[in-house]
């Protein structure tokens, strides 16, 4: 008699045996995406820069619930720092299988009004940040061994519909975006030779500190819905899921994509009826 054990066997989880670093995972998407990383079966180095407690309470909870997890505080925008994270994490958990760039902040001025500081510390951080991430990932990867049926590595870099959406009074972020795109598909581009898959996600508005403004009060959020065609906010657990699967080897044939996790905001939806 046949076992029928596809059936019988639990699916294994998607990130079991996997190493991953997320960084700016205090709060927002970065900490949605490592609880997430980590429900899948992923070791998780919660990367933080000012929000000490709240990297160590998710890294706490994590292991409480009997998965890897370890709590690091750097500055992604600078290079020594970066490279004691990636040291640090593959010294925890043995090596580094999935890096999620996620840090990033908004600094918001109508450009007349822009400091050159405002501009610096958003491309510094959103965009360099991501490279100076990626390219010790990337090192890290390479000293790690091949795999069979899988990437040697992944990378997922958190981008924004403002790769692709142009946005008046923020022209640092959505430059540092449409960066971060270039980035991307050029790594991917580079890198696919040797097994390292790169991709990123654009989220749309997510309902998190970064945007508080946009959703704090019924009037905002009614404003903002005029925005999102699927007609709700995003929530990190939204980013999360789309970023677990990007990672996993279920995405094995997926390199130099962008997966907008958007609700349909980057659809234009002023065209309705209308153009
Ligand atoms: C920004 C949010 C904004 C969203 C949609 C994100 O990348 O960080 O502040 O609500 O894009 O505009």
């Amino acid at each position: 008699m046949t076992s029928g054990a596809s059936e019988t066997q639990a699916a294994r989880p998607l990130l079991a045996g996997r190493r991953a670093l997320v960084t700016g995972a205090s709060s927002g998407i970065g900490f949605a995406v490592a609880r997430g990383l980590a429900a899948a079966g992923a070791a998780v180095a919660v990367n933080y820069h000012s929000h000490g407690e709240a990297a160590e309470g998710l890294a706490e909870e994590i292991r409480a619930a009997g998965g890897k997890a370890v709590a690091l505080k750097a500055d992604v925008s600078k290079e020594d720092d970066v490279a004691g994270l990636v040291d640090r994490t593959v010294a925890e958990f043995g090596g580094l299988d999935v890096l999620v760039a996620n840090s990033g902040i908004q600094k918001d001025a109508p450009v007349g009004e822009m400091t050159l500081a405002d501009w610096n510390a958003v491309i510094s951080l959103n965009l360099t940040g991501q490279f100076l991430c990626c390219r010790e990932a990337i090192r890290a990867f390479r000293a790690g061994p091949e795999r069979q049926g899988g990437a040697r590595g992944s990378i997922v870099c958190m981008s924004s519909v403002h790769e692709l959406i142009p946005w008046a009074g923020h022209v640092n972020y959505a430059a540092a975006k449409g960066g971060v795109r270039m980035m991307m598909q050029t790594l991917a581009q580079e890198m696919a030779p040797e097994r390292v898959r790169v991709n990123a996600i654009a989220p749309g508005a997510i309902r998190t500190p970064i945007n508080k403004e946009a959703w704090g009060t019924p009037e905002a959020l009614e404003k903002l819905l005029h925005l999102i065609p699927y007609g709700r906010i995003g929530e990190p657990e939204d980013v999360a899921r789309a970023a677990t699967w990007l990672a996993s080897d279920e995405a094995d044939y997926v390199t130099g994509v962008t997966l907008f996790v958007d609700g349909g905001m980057s659809l234009y939806p002023g065209f309705v009826g209308n153009g």
